[in-house]
């Protein structure tokens, strides 16, 4: 057999392999246990042809191994442009989170607050009948005492029904004068339905000084209204019973759909109906130990929920519970 014709032959095959499945191919059929060379080999009789066969299976195992380093490198950065990263392309957007318009118009409602000087404070959602009825003047057999009307979680433990609580709180924490707004859940024990949930938002607000009057009442009532609803917006005040206010009343703002004029939202009254509010009842000051002849106070108290969704044509406050992607976004 004929050693160099043999390596030529061998060396352009393994020149030519581009994949390293024929390059192992070419391994068997070149060096393997049944291939010429090995055969030839095996019968070898003189020193001479025994060099010039192992000197060509040397040229031809070299070869092998040459073609393998050239083969792997190639894939090797085949591999890397493939997974390269182009730092120059567009990212992929990460969708950016909000507050729910609940905390929107709740830290809307406290800025304006904080803006007139008043003190931002929290009030705990869990009561005592003491403080969430017995101090805000509320008679025996009210029918907010109910247990059909609070949850009651223990004895006299309940989920408070308001945020009214607070306001006796922080007047016992401290002597006059007070300008506080506290904002947070209370709990009705009502059926879901557009207009009611049994979770829902209050904010408080109560000022006690020297010589408040109802004017300042309807004052800061109309500005509130104003940064709310509009700047043009008319406010009215009518009569109304709060147990724990004297005079009570209740708030309404020029419909801001049309103007006063009369339109389905406002029902044709031209006025929408915003909350109550009132003059701090003295029962209430000397449950808290002030002297309701050295001081006056107005309170308010209105649903956060019900100003959202008057303000954005919200028709159903369950809605603001389905964290439906599609609704919050819009705000
Ligand atoms: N707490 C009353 C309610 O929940 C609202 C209110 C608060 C009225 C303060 C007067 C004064 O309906």
């Amino acid at each position: 057999m004929d050693a160099e014709a043999l390596k030529s032959e061998a060396l352009s095959a393994i020149e030519a392999a581009s994949t390293a499945d024929e390059l192992d191919g070419l391994r068997v059929r070149f060096l393997g246990r049944k291939s010429e060379l090995k055969q030839a080999l095996r019968g070898v009789r003189d020193r001479e042809s025994g060099m010039a066969l192992n000197a060509a299976r040397e040229s031809i195992e070299e070869a092998i191994e040459a073609r393998q380093t050239t083969l792997q490198q190639a894939e090797l950065s085949r591999a890397l442009s493939e997974g390269a990263v182009d730092v120059t392309l567009p990212g992929d957007r990460v969708k950016r989170g909000r507050l729910h318009p609940i905390t929107q118009i709740r830290r809307e409602v406290e800025d304006i607050f904080v803006g007139l000087g008043y003190e931002v404070v929290d009030g705990d959602e869990v009561e005592t009948v003491e403080y969430i009825f017995d101090k805000l003047n509320m008679p025996e057999g009210h029918v907010t005492r109910s247990p059909l009307h609070t949850y009651y979680l223990n004895g006299d433990i309940v989920l408070r029904t308001e945020t009214s609580a607070s306001q006796v709180r922080m007047m016992e924490s401290k002597p006059p004068p007070v300008y506080i707004v506290s904002l947070g859940r209370v709990y009705r024990r009502d059926t879901p339905e557009p207009k009611r949930y049994p979770i829902f938002h209050q904010v408080e607000g109560l000022a006690v000084d020297k010589g408040i009057t109802l004017a300042d009442l309807k004052g800061t009532l109309q500005l509130l209204l104003r940064r709310l609803f509009g700047d043009e917006r008319d406010v009215r005040i009518r009569t109304s019973f709060f147990p724990f206010t004297e005079p009570s009343v209740e708030a309404d703002v020029q419909c801001f759909i049309c103007n006063g004029k009369g339109c389905r939202v406002c029902e044709y009254e031209g006025w929408i109906e915003v909350g109550g509010a009132g003059m701090v009842d003295p029962n209430v000051f000397v449950a808290v130990g002030y002297d309701p002849d050295e001081v006056s106070g107005f309170a308010f108290g209105w649903g956060l929920e019900r100003i959202f969704m008057l303000r954005h044509g919200l028709p159903d406050i369950r809605m603001l519970w389905q964290d439906d992607i599609r609704l919050l976004e819009q705000f």
